[in-house]
């Protein structure tokens, strides 16, 4: 209970949490609560603000509607505001909604239930027949123009058929990525060495605010309407909008309910929460309208959302099941995670077999045992989780489960660093996933870029042709052609590709060896500051913390590594072997960018990113990975993180493309 002190305390940190959570999910494409925890926060806030309307704000977020507007695209009035939807989580709180109608309209009515898409909501204006913009929502009342990104959509009609079409309307939809585009993208992108999404409506999301079409393009977008606007509309119902519109060559799903009783909507909502999971693409809840257009403007709007309408939200798809066992899975990096082991279920279309416990506190906090009936979630996650257990299934009193305080797989013993939610498992030299895992950053294509699959390296390292990564050095074309899958031009080509490492520049050498911290950009730094591993390895801590943007956290890093006596051994290995230990000089082309720190974010179409860092430095300038307030420009390629774009528009950082960054430098 809110005492009354408490409660001005209680709005403004719920605020700061909408506020914080709306950035989340609007800006940054990439929410941390579910929808169900947003919302639970929102109607909290809401309930308090109108038991106590002394604290109101104008700027409270239950007074607007979040925004996800980027810079980078130009910002559009919408003709007609683009309003949410009130939720609902249960069948109660739509009886309310029923109730509301009766008293306000007092004849008879009609629903329309329509599935709630779970995507990136659009509004398209047509100009006799013909695309002319496209916005995002924004803030519901200004937002981006993607008119060029939504264009290279293929469901999206760009000239409408039949010709009863009125001369100009707006039409709303919600833009999103069905399952199997979106499992072929992620697959991809893992392939490319890139993050994957986490799911289709961030997918869907941070594709619309790409700043290059033609690689919106080559995304598997689809897009399905549910709503028209306009002044002068000539049909009577939603229904007959959608049917009309549909005959205009726009995309509307066959799963459109007309409702003439409450009965009949639970019946809807109840069809679809069960059958949602054979959908091929995400809803998160169900829509009902009141069908008719006159009724709907009797209704009229809240400052938010309409009173005609309202959305049963689903909750993420749970299932309950028996935890039979705990595994602990060793990271690249020695991270711990537990994994736990499922009597198969059924969740969301698949069967669920194993899933993530997350780390020791998260055990501790739903005080999880052995043999507990477990809820488990899908949570638009690729990955699921245990979100929790049925005490009441408990049978017998079963022990506390105690944590493990060893490395499974080396037996080291386990170390928590302070602020860390993980243990860690320290035997970075000697544990064997530890190694696997620098074997394989070792050859991945910005370090060495030896064309080595994740799997033949583990091959050779089971074998035990593989120890540390100078061995990669010593295979012969013998060992080779006697692995699986190998042939004789396979065998050759790898030991081509081992002799052409020894050119890689000593920069991507440095960032192979996975120094903890030592990323590409920090290898870059340390290589021009230092020049070669010998200067580097003599370098004592204090000169490495002068360097600009070395801290102390990369310093000690660095320092304990060729501390290691193992690591000293690996260096004179790997100076046997000839690759480049010292970085050679390169030429400057001219001084258009002296003075000028960049930060290079997003993938480019006419270089890579090495290229474009290559680029910076041969005309005079310092490409840097973080921006402040001293950077010079933001060369900004397509997918770029919201939270870069917005950090430079904080501080006022120039953001330009790859077509300015060409001018620039007089190219
Ligand atoms: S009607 C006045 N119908 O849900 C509101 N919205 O919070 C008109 N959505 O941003 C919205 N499916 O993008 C409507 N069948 C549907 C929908 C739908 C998904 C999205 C929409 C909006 C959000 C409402």
């Amino acid at each position: 209970m809110t005492t009354k002190q408490e409660i001005p305390e209680r709005i403004d940190q719920l605020r700061n949490q909408l506020n914080y959570h709306n950035h989340r999910y609007y800006v940054l494409s990439d929410p941390e609560i579910s929808d169900y925890e947003f919302d639970t926060l929102m109607h909290e806030l809401t309930r308090l603000e109108k038991e106590h309307p002394e604290y109101a704000d104008p700027n409270s977020p239950t007074c607007r509607v979040g925004s996800d507007s980027n810079s980078g695209f130009a910002q559009v009035q919408h003709r007609y505001p683009m309003l949410s939807l009130s939720n609902t989580y249960s069948l109660e709180e739509l009886q309310d909604f029923e109730t509301r109608n009766k008293r306000l309209l007092n004849e008879s009515f009609e629903y329309s239930c329509e599935l709630k898409y779970d995507g990136v909501s659009i509004s398209l204006t047509y100009e006799n027949g013909r695309l002319v913009r496209a916005i995002t929502r924004g803030d519901g009342v200004k937002g981006d123009d993607v008119t060029a990104n939504v264009r290279t959509i293929r469901s999206i009609p760009l000239q409408l058929t039949g010709g009863d079409f009125p001369d100009l309307f707006e039409i709303r939809g919600e833009i999103l990525i069905p399952h199997e585009g979106f499992q072929k993208m992620n697959a991809q992108r893992i392939e490319n060495e890139e993050e994957p999404f986490a799911n289709p409506r961030n997918a869907a999301s941070g594709t619309l605010k790409m700043q290059n079409s033609s690689l919106v393009a080559k995304r598997p977008l689809d897009c399905f309407f549910y709503a028209l606007m306009g002044d002068a509309l000539p049909f009577n119902t939603q229904i007959e909008n959608l049917l009309h519109a549909s005959n205009w060559g726009f995309k509307i799903t066959p799963y459109i309910n007309r409702c003439s009783s409450l009965k009949e909507v639970y019946a809807f909502i109840q069809h679809w929460e069960k059958e949602r999971s054979q959908l091929s693409f995400d809803i998160d809840g169900i829509v009902i309208k009141v069908n008719s257009l006159r009724q709907q403007e009797l209704l009229g709007l809240t400052a938010k959302s309409p009173r005609w309408a309202t959305s049963y939200k689903f909750k993420a798809e749970q299932a309950l099941t028996r935890l039979l066992s705990i595994d602990f899975q060793v990271g690249r990096t020695g991270a711990i995670t537990p994994v736990a082991n499922l009597e198969p279920v059924q969740l969301a279309g698949t069967t669920v077999k194993r899933a993530s416990l997350h780390n020791a506190d998260q055990i501790a906090l739903h005080d999880i045992r052995l043999n507990d009936w477990v809820y488990i979630e899908k949570g638009g996650e690729i990955i699921p989780k245990v979100v929790g257990v049925e005490k009441s299934k408990r049978i017998s009193n079963p022990e506390l489960f105690r944590y493990i305080t060893h490395c499974p797989e080396c037996k080291a013993e386990l170390v928590r660093i302070e602020g860390e939610a993980k243990h860690y498992c320290p035997n970075e030299l000697e544990c064997p996933p530890q190694i696997k895992g620098k074997l394989i950053h070792f050859v991945s294509r910005k370090a060495m870029d030896i064309g080595l699959a994740d799997a033949t390296v583990n091959q050779l390292y089971d074998l035990g042709l593989l120890h540390t990564v100078a061995d990669f050095f010593l295979l012969t074309y013998e060992q080779l052609i006697q692995l699986d899958r190998f042939g004789d031009k396979s065998a050759a080509n790898l030991i081509a590709s081992i002799q052409e490492a020894k050119k890689v520049p000593f920069r991507r050498v440095l960032f192979a060896l996975g120094i903890r911290y030592v990323g590409e950009t920090v290898a870059k730094t340390l290589a021009r500051q230092f020049k070669s591993m010998d200067a580097l390895m003599n370098a004592e801590l204090n000169d490495l913390t002068q360097v600009h943007e070395i801290g102390d956290r990369i310093a000690e890093s660095v320092c304990h590594f060729f501390a290691d006596a193992r690591n000293q051994k690996l260096i004179v290995s790997l100076r046997n072997a000839g690759l480049q230990f010292a970085e050679s000089e390169t030429t400057p082309q001219s001084q258009a960018l002296a003075n000028k720190s960049i930060v290079i974010s997003g993938v480019f179409e006419n270089y890579s990113r090495d290229e474009i860092k290559l680029l910076i430095e041969q005309h005079g300038g310092k490409n840097v990975s973080s921006i402040s307030g001293a950077t010079s420009y933001l060369v900004a390629g397509s997918g770029i993180g919201p939270s870069k774009l917005e950090k430079a528009t904080k501080l006022g950082v120039p953001i330009i493309n790859e077509e300015e960054f060409r001018k620039l430098i007089g190219s």
